[in-house]
């Protein structure tokens, strides 16, 4: 319960496949923790910014100088942007939409362009618990600086069809930063069952998970349940939202199973 000093765990929530519930696993895994009493730093790696808005007041811009970009562009000092949220030990920093044009604006540049947000990291990491770190559907340079400063991958996968498209990219793609040694520890922490329903797609999908990832799949799954979208439409996280809701008690099952882990 009480913070670990010296001992914080970097997680990204990453699965290239869009709508997969990456944002919305990053944000009450983020708050969950942080209800437990860790010390919890979520960090928007998503031009889309999804996970940076349910925290930030809607008539609050979010600066570019303020932003991730600033960090991964321009060598800012992560600290500068990191915000204080209204929830007790989550902290945030914020995405902005200039970051899709990331990949691009870095494309000459060769130094260490995918190590840039694990060097920003080192100086605040030892604040923190728990650093989650959610990232767009793609597997460009900002989900490549999210797995080489990572610890352990949480992998979000809906359980309609075409759940297991994309898996085996995934799969080489951590491969990949193992073998360059961007990374050579990276490892999943999680295979998460996202959207699961009573049909037998949504059983069928879970089955093969099971049986391809084994104890690596979280034993809960996450049911479809609308309170977790309304959740961020009232910039709220699901425990604040609608704590008793099949969605709260999902994702603080799924809490227990990471701290178990
Ligand atoms: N268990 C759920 N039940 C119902 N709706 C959900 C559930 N999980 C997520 N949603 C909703 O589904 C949509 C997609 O979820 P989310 O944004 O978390 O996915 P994502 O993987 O982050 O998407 P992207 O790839 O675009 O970043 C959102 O509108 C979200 O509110
Ligand atoms: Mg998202």
């Amino acid at each position: 319960m009480l913070s670990v000093q010296n001992n914080s765990m970097i997680i990204s929530v990453a699965n290239q496949k869009g709508g997969v519930a990456k944002s919305t696993t990053a944000i009450n895994l983020s708050a969950g923790l942080a209800l437990e009493g860790y010390k919890v730093l979520l960090i928007d790696t998503d031009p889309q910014a999804n996970s940076s808005r349910v925290f930030i007041h809607p008539e609050v811009e979010v600066s570019l100088e303020k932003s991730l970009y600033n960090v991964i562009v321009n060598f800012t000092p992560l600290a500068s942007v990191i915000r204080k949220t209204d929830f007790p030990n989550l902290q945030i920093v914020p995405a902005h939409i200039r970051l899709s044009s990331i990949d691009l604006e870095l494309a000459q540049a060769f130094d260490n362009r995918s190590e840039r947000l694990k060097r920003a990291l080192e100086k605040v990491k030892d604040q923190f618990d728990y650093i989650i770190i959610d990232t767009p559907p793609s597997l460009g340079i900002l989900t490549i600086n999210a797995f080489v400063a990572s610890d352990k991958l949480l992998v979000p996968v809906s359980t309609g069809f075409f759940a297991l498209t994309g898996i085996v990219q995934l799969k080489e793609t951590i491969d990949m930063i193992r073998q360059t040694q961007l990374n050579p520890e990276l490892d999943i922490i999680g295979v998460l069952c996202t959207f699961s329903d009573h049909t037998n797609v949504s059983k069928d999908v879970e089955k093969q998970l099971r049986d391809y990832f084994g104890d690596q799949v979280f034993k809960i799954t996450i049911p479809k349940n609308v309170s977790l979208e309304e959740a961020h439409s009232n910039y709220t996280t699901i425990f604040g939202h609608s704590p008793t809701s099949a969605g709260a008690t999902a994702y603080r099952e799924l809490v227990k199973e990471v701290l178990a882990r």
